[in-house]
């Protein structure tokens, strides 16, 4: 009797410490790449200095497509992260079904109101309550170019569609791989998106995906669209297949290929490989899109949790996020620019600059827009089948564009059944 009270006596001195093996937090995330792991070691890095225990669960693929189905697998069983890297209008589903927690007390205590653009700080609630922490803008319409490669060729960059064309002829006579593309069905949507830019222009672009308008998912401008589209797949490498972005990122870095159209956390990758913006390599906007700002948020949420210890680690990533030094630390490495409308863009590339002063005007001229292909502007359901419809029409000449039209209206209307 007397051994089992000590043991007991012993188990109960021994809880605080069990407990407070408890102060962590797993994170689900798919920053994997060299830049995206440089950028959020700086945040493992602080969780550790506040005495909190990140439990790293990434995985990677295809711009978080895996991460997703992880996630909805372990939340299906009732066994979610505590943390998990979701954006867009994917935060609405995931909250409307009860699963998220309420930031509301961090966001009053940290003035997000006033920190946080309004555009921003829209998709991070639910039913006006904050349940997501933004991490970042990125600017989704660039195009990344090797100034080397660009200068043996004898080229200038390209500023619109024509000039691109041009320029990736000369590029290709030369032997040098014109358009990086590895062929994910993110990344070709991802340039699909841009010619879409480019070529709808921004009120024809909004009034086809952001306000999902049945005769703009089919209008002229989209089958100039895919026209578009379609001609580029000539300058781009037979190896495609297969090959994720940040590989595909290194051959714009070690000069096999020209150029890459992809968003700014293309330049972390430029960065982790020691290149310098303006000297090694250069940021353009996409042809033809120099007022538009294509946006992409990066955030975390947070699954609710019964145990307290987790909840208070929970709540202090919440608030390091938005932590001013983090906000500069993690902007730097990422490629994106801080969300905080508060921080000081001195230290940071002419790139970086660049895309706070076209985020800036983009606003003021209602050129600011939802990207289509990295979950801001359509639901986890459109989105997937929309990857579907572009990648079977890239890479099969013989689909037809009329049906890739109806394929894309009805992918896109998805959403509202
Ligand atoms: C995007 C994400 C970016 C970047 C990219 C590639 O969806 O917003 O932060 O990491 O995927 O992984």
């Amino acid at each position: 009797m007397k051994r089992i009270s000590s043991l007991f006596l012993a188990l109960s001195l021994s809880l605080p410490a069990l407990a407070h093996d408890h102060n962590n937090v797993e994170v689900l995330h798919w920053w994997t790449s060299g830049g995206e792991a440089r950028s959020v070691d700086t945040l493992k890095e602080l969780m550790k200095h506040e005495g909190h225990v990140w439990k790293d669960f990434a995985v990677a693929g295809r711009a978080g497509e895996s991460a997703i189905n992880t996630l909805r697998i372990r939340a299906l069983s009732g066994n979610p992260p505590d943390a998990a890297q979701i954006k867009g209008p994917e935060i609405q589903e995931w909250g409307k079904l009860g699963f998220l927690a309420s930031l509301d007390d961090v966001a009053k205590q940290q003035h997000w109101n006033e920190l946080v653009p309004r555009r921003v700080s829209d998709y991070l609630k639910v039913d006006d309550h904050y349940v997501a922490v933004p991490f970042n803008i990125h600017r989704v319409n660039w195009l990344w170019a090797n100034t080397d490669v660009l200068n043996k060729v004898g080229v200038q960059p390209p500023q619109t569609l024509d000039d691109f064309f041009a320029v990736a002829e000369n590029i290709k006579a030369a032997g040098y791989i014109p358009l990086a593309l590895g062929n994910e069905p993110w990344q070709e949507t991802t340039l699909f998106e841009l010619i879409a830019l480019s070529v709808m222009g921004t009120e024809a672009f909004h009034q086809a995906f952001i306000e999902q308008d049945s005769n703009a998912l089919t209008s002229e401008k989209m089958r100039e669209t895919l026209k578009v589209f379609r001609r580029m797949k000539q300058y781009t490498d037979a190896d495609a297949p297969g090959r994720n972005w940040s590989d595909t990122t290194s051959l714009v870095i070690n000069g096999k290929a020209a150029m890459q159209m992809m968003g700014d956390w293309a330049k972390g990758e430029f960065l982790a490989a020691g290149k310098e913006a303006g000297k090694d390599f250069l940021c353009i906007t996409a042809p033809g899109t120099a007022n538009q700002f294509s946006f992409n948020i990066d955030s975390f949420v947070f699954f609710k949790n019964g145990a307290s210890q987790t909840t208070e680690s929970q709540k202090m990533l919440a608030k390091l996020i938005l932590e001013p030094d983090f906000q500069r630390e993690f902007n730097l490495s990422k490629g994106s620019i801080p969300v905080r409308v508060d921080i000081d863009m001195e230290g940071f590339d002419a790139c970086a600059k660049d895309s706070m002063q076209a985020f800036l005007r983009a606003a003021a001229t209602d050129n600011l827009v939802a990207s289509l292909s990295h979950n801001m502007a359509i639901g986890r359901a459109s989105q997937f089948a929309l990857f579907d419809v572009i990648s079977r029409f890239f890479n099969d000449d013989n689909v037809d564009i009329d049906e890739t039209m109806r394929h894309i209206r009805a992918a896109v209307l998805a959403d509202k059944l």
